[in-house]
């Protein structure tokens, strides 16, 4: 196969042999840190194909120094980091490897609930810096899941599995806001309500959309104020859709306990970022789909939706279908 891609960064062997046993030529991104637009442009300009992170932004311009380009195989379900409408114009395909993060995603999810509700990240460190003086009737107390209500806002794949967890394993009560309107959500016990009602309703909200013009910045004051006193704010999703700053205020002054965020805005923070300083936020570094199981399918997908877009065959999932036009 006559053919090149510039893999963004190292992935698993396996993968890029893959690539190599299909005759493709392969360059792989050597450092830690992602190419930057513009090594990331020497190095696609003569390439066939691109295989992404979400750390690459393919915008136009990538694009456009790209002139040989026939698909950007993003090794993610977000696809917020490309220009697909423009991608899809210049006939483009865009493949991203949703379902097999799902269950990773979901169970980050899962676990930041329940650190958030038994305070367990402050109780680990008091603990480990001698603050544990002794067994207290009415001291270190957290919160049960079981009868309490979680909103999941976006019931697409990942909410739909948070949604089901917490209400079969946790017994929670959950409530859903989402556009979409999938079959497989008929069969978990959550009830669909407006916005209005998750955000008075729900003890703990957790975010699970996608990154659009509507939900950019969405989670902000106005909408924060509209939460029951007390409750708690999950997102694994994309950072850009909290507002941080108002995240700040309401952690600072209500009506927010406490928060968990895996998706921030920028990524990584700098490290001089307010929110760092807040005792009822915690932060993990975007590793929502960081297991080896599903790193492994997620790289299999991807390398896949090159060789799938090279013979001419059906992507696993193509991600701007209603943007392409081959031209
Ligand atoms: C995704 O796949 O969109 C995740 O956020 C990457 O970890």
């Amino acid at each position: 196969m006559n053919k090149k891609v510039f893999v963004t960064r190292a992935i698993f062997q396996d993968a890029i042999d893959q690539l190599i046993s299909a005759g493709v030529e392969t360059k792989i991104w050597p450092d830690e840190l992602p190419p930057t637009t513009l090594e990331l442009i020497n190095n696609a300009a003569d390439c066939h194909g691109i295989l992404s992170m979400i750390t690459d932004h393919i915008n136009k311009k990538v694009i456009d120094r790209c002139p040989n380009l026939e698909v950007i195989s993003n090794m993610a379900v977000g696809v917020n980091n490309i220009d697909l409408k423009y991608a899809g114009f210049r006939g483009i395909k865009v493949g991203n490897t949703p379902d097999v993060l799902t269950q990773s995603t979901a169970e980050l999810t899962i676990g930041l609930i329940l650190m958030l509700c038994k305070n367990l990240y402050q109780q680990i460190d008091d603990t480990k810096h001698g603050k544990w003086a002794t067994w207290h009737p009415i001291k270190n107390l957290g919160m049960e899941l079981s009868g309490k209500t979680l909103g999941v806002f976006g019931m697409g794949r990942i909410g739909q599995k948070v949604a089901s967890i917490a209400s079969l394993a946790f017994g929670m009560k959950v409530i859903y806001h989402s556009r979409s309107n999938i079959t497989a959500k008929q069969k978990i016990d959550a009830n669909a309500v407006s916005f209005e009602k998750l955000l008075h309703l729900a003890d703990i909200i957790s975010i699970h959309c996608d990154l659009n013009e509507e939900t950019f910045g969405l989670f902000s004051q106005e909408i924060f104020k509209q939460m029951k006193n007390n409750s708690m704010l999950i997102n694994t999703s994309r950072g850009e859709i909290i507002n941080q700053k108002d995240l700040e205020t309401a952690l600072s002054n209500g009506p927010l306990k406490s928060a968990a965020i895996d998706v921030t805005y920028p990524e990584p923070l700098p490290s001089n970022s307010k929110l760092f300083q807040l005792p009822n936020l915690i932060i993990s570094p975007h590793i929502g789909s960081a297991t080896l199981d599903a790193r492994t399918k997620m790289a299999n997908i991807a390398v896949k939706n090159i060789l799938n877009a090279f013979n001419s065959e059906n992507l696993v999932s193509l991600a701007n279908n209603s943007y392409l036009q081959i031209t």
